[in-house]
């Protein structure tokens, strides 16, 4: 070889090896940034962790709340609102009264046809229920879209859009307009002053018309109601929880509480009025009241706290308000999953140039976080889609869209598991986790059967979800005493309920009521 042929193979090499230096140099550096984002996800990971001593603090933090609520308004963020409602139906006769420490069972002796409104997230429901001896079925119901602009008009707005549906509802039927009662469900937080009126406190979930804060909403509904020509007046202003407890109790006296997990999160429970401490003197002939707890305001430091929780409620319009719902409910988790994505694409560049494309808030849905989760496929082949479809990031590797499951998987646990620690904090409340000597003098090991009817999407659409929560139940109150409690769920429960406590409370007072 001569010397230009020396020199031509020495360039070459040095060219092969600047390359190789180049490719090794690239794939250090994305192995770097691999690691980063397998960093970022294991930190959330141990930041949502939710080990059964950690739930159980909850479960504790949720008694002691609970208290605390009922002792005085403003003791505490959760607020265990009056109901009025001292009285559940039931489908049966009580020719034999069941032996219980507290029932708000009422024969219900009003049959007939009751409508009600279901007002609540981004859809509203009009139903027309029949009542009748032992039965009670929903006839008739039509769902729409509530237009994103009246969520932030004004409530008379908002209400003459209800009300005009309600009429199109009922003249439709048989064209004419009769008296008749109304069971309105309104899922925000509402201080009541009776079963029928009750002025709202905050809106919650995205809405926020402000003329509304502090009216009465049952007066403002008559008022649509009136304009509009119907003679259909509120019977039973009712939050959905109470909705959903009244329909499971009517199918099923062992029901104590009722607890929603869908767009917000809520539940109710029955208590006893002489432990509603802030309303001294508070009578009811049944010796009980159905309290809305208004659990999505539920705050404690032991609830598992990311840096990705305080950026979500750092969005959002009520800040520093419904901090357990904002870790629970529909509205909200995709939003975390996506900031959680976003940073991963900001800081390890695991999305390509996709970074962009993740920064907008709320464009992951939770529907479309159960999707992902749920993704079975080998290939992840739904991931992909809603990657490609939803958020534009085009081509991630099989790693990356497993890292993308991982991410609303811990989401989706963390929340499940956080239910779940809250129904415990009410059945412990009822002295019915099996922990210690219940209301009727009933010791350690024996606990009744106890039903909680639960509605809402998350448990009801997402499987994955319910496996989660359910599993959580059974870690925190031991398999002998879970086996006593049965959640039910209870679809449509809320708008149903509503009508069967506007039969309760049109009808003449029943016995075991005020
Ligand atoms: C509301 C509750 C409601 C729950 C479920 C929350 O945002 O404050 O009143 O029960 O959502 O709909």
């Amino acid at each position: 070889m001569g010397r230009v042929g020396l020199g031509v193979a020495a360039g070459c090499a040095a060219a092969t090896c600047a390359i190789a230096a180049v490719l090794v140099a690239r794939r250090a550096s994305a192995r770097a940034r691999w690691r980063r984002a397998i960093a970022l996800h294991r930190d959330f990971e141990e930041g949502c962790a939710t080990p059964p001593p950690r739930l159980r603090q909850v479960v504790d933090a949720m008694v002691v709340e609970m208290h605390a609520g009922l002792a005085s308004d403003g003791g505490s963020k959760l607020k265990m609102l009056l109901t009025f409602v001292d009285a559940l139906p039931t489908g049966y006769g009580l020719s034999s009264p069941p032996l219980r420490p507290l029932s708000l069972a009422c024969l219900l002796n009003e049959e007939g046809t009751y409508y009600s409104i279901d007002l609540g997230g981004t859809n509203f429901r009009v139903l027309r229920v029949e009542v009748g001896a032992g039965s009670v079925v929903t006839s008739r119901k039509v769902e729409l879209p509530i237009p994103e602009e009246l969520t932030k008009g004004t409530i008379e707005e908002l209400f003459n859009f209800i009300a005009t549906a309600l009429k199109d509802f009922i003249e439709s039927e048989d064209g004419k307009v009769e008296q008749r009662a109304l069971g309105f469900t309104f899922s925000f937080p509402v201080r009541q002053t009776s079963v029928s009126s009750g002025s709202l406190i905050r809106w919650t979930k995205g809405f926020s018309i402000e003329n509304a804060v502090g009216t009465d909403v049952a007066q403002c509904l008559n008022e649509a109601l009136a304009r509009s020509g119907l003679n259909v007046r509120v019977t039973a202003l009712v939050n959905d929880t109470v909705g959903t407890l009244a329909l499971r109790h009517y199918n099923d006296e062992d029901t104590v509480a009722a607890v929603i997990i869908g767009a917000g999160t809520n539940a109710c429970y029955i208590e006893r009025t002489d432990a509603i401490i802030k309303c001294q003197g508070l009578l009811t002939n049944s010796g009980g009241m159905v309290v809305n707890m208004e659990w999505g305001n539920f705050w404690s430091s032991h609830l598992p706290r990311t840096a990705y929780d305080i950026s979500l409620d750092d969005e959002t319009q009520n800040r520093n308000d419904q901090g357990f719902e904002k870790m629970i409910s529909g509205i909200y988790l995709g939003e975390i999953a996506r900031l959680v994505l976003h940073r991963m694409a900001l800081e390890s560049d695991v999305f390509g140039d996709a970074a962009d494309n993740l920064a907008t808030p709320f464009t992951l849905s939770t529907p479309l976080l159960a999707a992902i989760r749920e993704d079975d496929s080998p290939d992840l082949s739904e991931v992909r889609r809603i990657l490609q479809e939803h958020l534009k990031i085009l081509d991630t590797p099989l790693k990356t869209r497993r890292l993308v499951v991982k991410v609303c998987d811990i989401v989706t646990r963390r929340a499940a598991r956080l239910a779940a620690a809250g129904i415990v904090g009410i059945l412990k409340k009822l002295g019915r986790d099996g922990s210690g000597v219940a209301l009727s003098g009933r010791t350690r090991g024996q606990p009744r059967r106890t039903v909680v009817a639960i509605e809402g999407g998350m448990y009801q659409e997402y499987p994955v979800f319910r496996e989660y929560l359910d599993e959580a139940l059974v870690e925190i109150l031991g398999e002998e005493v879970a086996r006593t409690v049965v959640l039910k769920v209870t679809e449509d429960g809320s708008g149903m309920g509503a009508a069967l406590l506007a039969a309760v409370y049109s009808s003449n007072r029943q016995q075991g009521s005020i």
